[in-house]
């Protein structure tokens, strides 16, 4: 009688201890997913730019898939509202390519710019002067070969 209600008390306070860890692991998980739907519901208008790059100086490079991501960027700056740097109507589309880069190719109407994109040819200080500080220079390089051939194929269709 007595080993059978020791047993009973046993087996009871298993469950309890069982109950305890149950209802701690399901409050966890609804934790959990309560993050996770948070962190999924975010919408891109609450996001805080502060987590972007939005000052970008990208080196346009030809026949390396640069228009593609020029393109996304165009779409990115449209997004966040941002400001791109274009060439004046006398020096475009190439930031009157090949001389080298100076701010005063740059259209005063997209001056402070975020982002720069256009093909030119690169002059550190001169970028440094118009970007802002904390700008992020990026370029696509391309296996130098493969990279002759398209271009090679490019201006003899174009020059052709
Ligand atoms: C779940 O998320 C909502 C909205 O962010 C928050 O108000 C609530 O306190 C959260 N609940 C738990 C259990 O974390
Ligand atoms: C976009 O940026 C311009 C200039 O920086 C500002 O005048 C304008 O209010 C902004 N528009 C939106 C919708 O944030
Ligand atoms: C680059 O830009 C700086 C500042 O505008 C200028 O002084 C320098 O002469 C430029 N370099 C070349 C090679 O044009």
């Amino acid at each position: 009688m007595e080993c059978l209600s020791s047993v009973k008390i046993l087996q009871k306070k298993t469950f309890l201890v069982l109950l305890v860890i149950c209802t701690a692991s399901f409050l966890l998980h609804m934790n959990h997913i309560n993050w996770t739907m948070e962190v999924f519901h975010r919408s891109p208008a609450s996001h805080s730019l502060a987590h972007k790059h939005t000052n970008v100086a990208f080196l346009k490079t030809h026949k390396t898939a640069s228009s593609t991501l020029q393109n996304i960027l165009f779409r990115f700056a449209e997004h966040n509202n941002l400001t791109m740097a274009l060439p004046r109507s006398n020096c475009a589309p190439l930031f009157c390519y090949p001389k080298v880069f100076s701010s005063h190719f740059v259209h005063p109407v997209t001056l402070r710019a975020n982002m720069i994109t256009s093909h030119m040819r690169f002059n550190k200080t001169a970028l440094q002067r118009l970007m802002p500080y904390d700008t992020k220079y990026i370029t696509i390089l391309r296996e130098p070969a493969s990279m002759f051939e398209s271009l090679f194929t490019y201006y003899s269709r174009h020059s052709g």
